[in-house]
């Protein structure tokens, strides 16, 4: 029996117009009539003109469809709309434009299309699902790195919280990583978007399962991020740091298919119950939660640091720790990411259910050190 399965499939173009490549790539994938899917936000941007320009075609001759009902945590009736314009305009593939919601729903609309009366809450089955319609990923932050992953996150009808729907045949035919359509992302969003990224690198490298890829490309996203987010935060138009951002945030996301950790499960229910912004409440939780780590496992942010740029070859253990979590809260700050739980609404009354649901999540579990109810309680006093 294998000990490990690594996997690193989905083709991805990448570089300033790279989108202009889009009609031909669409012909390989023997697209003629796409949905696009995607928020009402993005369709006055843009990013959506770019896409509107390439995809070419008149009201009259159209042969490309819209749909933009997704809302910013997506819901069950949200995949449910994407799948039923989909059918109603006989479309052929799904290209998702937008931040992780458009892109998740766009992943999950092609279920529904195969199979429309299945029930979202069962999909984390092993049956065949090839065959799916051809979908197409451009993403418009730079963040969850949704554009790589398998997964989608859906809030469910039934239970109203959050479940993560997984199958290899989710994974994008395509990814754009085009930073030209970035560029009018404002400043807190990159901040916050970014933040995620740097979270999932920081989080998945110091995970305890061994793939030593994962680590290796986590690594290198810290690198990058450190060097373009805040380029990217001080001048939106910076297409260099822009495009470094999308890369590391899709690297990222690649990196933790191997896992993540207890500042995931903390900001998750931050997001359910209190509407924060994902990245912002992982920034939020980032450095509480690596001080937790870092005090039961000496060490742990050493080469973390070093990616940062940190020389910390030499140093003891604890003192690697230290100088690369001075660094990060440093390094949030400077991105104004630095604010309490408190001043974003969230009090002691939210406290009982966000410790419940943190401790339900299952990233906590793959923490670099066991995570216990308590624990999780005291880390969201820490940062209140
Ligand atoms: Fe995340």
């Amino acid at each position: 029996m294998s000990a490990a399965v690594f996997s690193f499939p989905t083709p991805t173009l990448f570089g300033a117009g790279a989108l202009s490549e889009l009609p031909e790539r669409l012909k390989k994938l023997r697209v003629e009539r796409p949905l696009v899917v995607t928020d009402s936000g993005l369709l006055r941007t843009p990013a959506f003109d770019s896409l509107a320009r390439v995809l070419g075609g008149t009201a009259r001759d159209k042969t490309w469809f819209v749909y933009s009902g997704v809302r910013a945590n997506p819901v069950e009736n949200d995949v449910r709309g994407a799948a039923a314009q989909y059918q109603e305009a006989s479309c052929d593939g799904v290209i998702a434009l937008g931040g992780g919601s458009p892109l998740d729903v766009g992943k999950a609309a092609r279920l529904l299309v195969k199979r429309p009366d299945y029930k979202l809450e069962r999909f984390y089955d092993e049956s065949d699902w090839s065959g799916l319609a051809p979908f197409v990923a451009i993403p418009t932050t730079a963040g969850t790195g949704s554009e790589v992953g398998r997964s989608s996150v859906i809030t469910l009808d039934s239970t109203k919280r959050k479940a993560v729907l997984f199958h290899p045949e989710l994974l994008a035919r395509l990814v754009i990583l085009d930073p030209e359509l970035t560029l009018g992302l404002p400043p807190k969003l990159t901040a916050a978007t970014g933040a995620d990224a740097l979270t999932h690198c920081i989080e998945s490298f110091t995970c305890p399962a061994f793939h030593p890829m994962c680590d290796g490309i986590a690594l290198e996203g810290i690198h990058l991020i450190v060097d373009a987010l805040p380029r990217a935060y001080r001048n939106g138009n910076d297409v260099d740091a822009r495009g470094k951002m999308l890369v590391a945030a899709a690297m990222g996301a690649v990196a933790f298919q191997k896992d993540l950790g207890v500042v995931h499960s903390l900001a998750h229910p931050l997001s359910t119950i209190c509407q924060m912004h994902h990245g912002l409440a992982n920034a939020l939780c980032l450095v509480a939660g690596m001080r937790f780590c870092a005090a039961r496992q000496p060490g742990l942010y050493r080469r973390v640091g070093i990616a940062c740029g940190l020389d910390l070859n030499q140093v003891k253990a604890a003192e690697a720790d230290e100088a690369t979590i001075g660094f990060i809260a440093k390094f949030l700050a400077d991105l104004g990411l630095q604010a309490r739980l408190r001043e974003h609404g969230v009090t002691e009354e939210h406290l009982e259910a966000l410790v419940a649901q943190a401790f339900d999540d299952p990233c906590h579990k793959t923490n670099a050190v066991p995570v216990a109810r308590a624990d999780l309680r005291q880390l969201y006093l820490e940062v209140l």
